[in-house]
C-alpha cells in the first residue's frame, strides 16, 4: 500500500497482529521461549498475551498454555489467530489471576509489565501462580536512546501530532530502569533474579509499508486516518527518516532492545 492510499480497516487488535506481530513480537516471543526452556507437557501462563504470539508459539511445542489479558478485542484476536490449537484465554488484570496458587511452571511475559498500573500487585500474582522451582521471564523495552523504532515515532508525532499520541508511545519505554525492575522481583520473594539489556536486530523487508504499519497499528491511527494525505506523507516521510542508519536499501534491520528478567520461585 502506497502512503497515499492509506487507509485504516479492521480493528486494532488485527492492524497489531498483521502489522506489528511478524516484525516484531515473533522473534522476542521465540527468544523468550527459549530462555523458558519448557518440557513438552509443561503449564505455561501467558501474561497480557495480547493477540497470543507467545502462547501460540509455546503450543506448537507441546506446552499446555492459558493466555491472559485484559483487552477482551486482544483476547478475540488470540481466539481467532489460536484456531485449532488448545490454549485456553482468560480476560484478567495482572494483579488479580483467576488461577489457583502454584499451577504453573513458567510465566511469561513480553512487553506488558512497563503498563500494569500496579506492577509489585502484578508480580506477586506471577510469584503466587508460579510452582515452587517456576520461573518468571518477562521483557520490557529499554530507553528511547536504544530503541530506534519507539524514537522514530515519539519524534515525529510530537511534530506532526502532538506530545500527547507522543507520549503514548514514549511509555512503551516507560519502565526501563534495570534496579528498579530487578527489585520488583526481589521484593516479590524471587530468588535468583537476573536482568539483562539484550539485542536482536528486527527486520522488516519493506521499510515504506512497515511504517504504514506501524501508523495503522497505534493508539493514533484514527487521528493520523484523518490527516490529510499530504500531512500524512510529511508524518510517514519522518517517521522513515527516524530509522536513521538502520535503512539496507528498501529494507530496516534495526536494534530493539528490552530488559529481559529471568527469575525463579525458590523450590
Ligand atoms: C504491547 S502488548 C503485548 C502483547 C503480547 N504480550 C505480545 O507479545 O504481542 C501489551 C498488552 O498488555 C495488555 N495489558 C496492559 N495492561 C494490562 C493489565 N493491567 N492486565 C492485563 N493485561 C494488560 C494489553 O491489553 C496488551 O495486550
Amino acid at each position: 500500500m502506497s502512503n497515499q492510499q492509506w487507509q485504516l480497516s479492521g480493528s486494532m487488535p488485527e492492524r497489531y497482529e498483521e502489522f506489528l506481530v511478524p516484525v516484531i513480537f515473533t522473534p522476542w516471543a521465540q527468544e523468550l521461549l527459549s530462555r523458558a526452556a519448557l518440557s513438552e507437557g509443561a503449564e505455561l501462563l501467558d501474561l497480557a498475551c495480547g493477540t497470543g504470539i507467545v502462547a501460540r508459539m509455546a503450543a506448537t511445542r507441546g506446552v499446555r498454555v492459558c493466555g491472559a489479558d485484559h483487552n477482551p478485542g486482544m483476547l478475540a484476536q488470540a481466539e481467532t489467530q489460536s484456531a485449532g490449537q488448545n490454549i485456553t484465554y482468560r480476560q484478567a488484570d495482572a494483579a488479580g489471576l483467576p488461577f489457583d496458587a502454584g499451577r504453573f511452571d513458567a510465566v511469561i511475559c513480553q512487553q506488558g509489565l512497563q503498563f500494569f498500573p500496579d506492577k509489585p500487585g502484578a508480580v506477586a500474582e506471577c510469584f503466587r501462580v508460579l510452582r515452587p522451582g517456576g520461573k518468571a521471564v518477562f521483557c520490557m523495552a529499554r530507553g528511547l536512546e536504544e530503541n530506534p523504532l519507539m524514537r522514530a515515532q515519539v519524534k515525529a508525532f510530537a511534530v506532526h501530532l502532538d506530545a500527547d499520541e507522543a507520549n503514548a508511545i514514549r511509555a512503551v519505554c516507560g519502565f526501563a530502569d534495570p534496579e528498579e525492575t530487578g527489585a520488583l522481583f526481589t521484593d516479590a520473594g524471587f530468588d535468583p533474579v537476573s536482568v539483562q539489556a539484550v539485542t536482536l536486530e528486527l527486520n522488516a523487508r519493506d521499510a515504506g509499508a512497515f511504517v504504514n504499519g506501524l501508523m495503522a497499528a497505534t493508539p493514533a491511527s484514527e487521528r493520523i486516518a484523518a490527516l490529510s494525505p499530504e500531512a500524512r506523507a510529511a508524518l510517514h516521510s519522518d517517521i522513515l527518516a527516524g530509522f536513521g542508519s538502520c535503512h539496507h536499501g528498501k529494507a530496516l534491520r534495526f536494534p530493539h532492545v528490552p530488559n529481559v528478567v529471568v527469575a525463579a520461585k525458590p523450590a
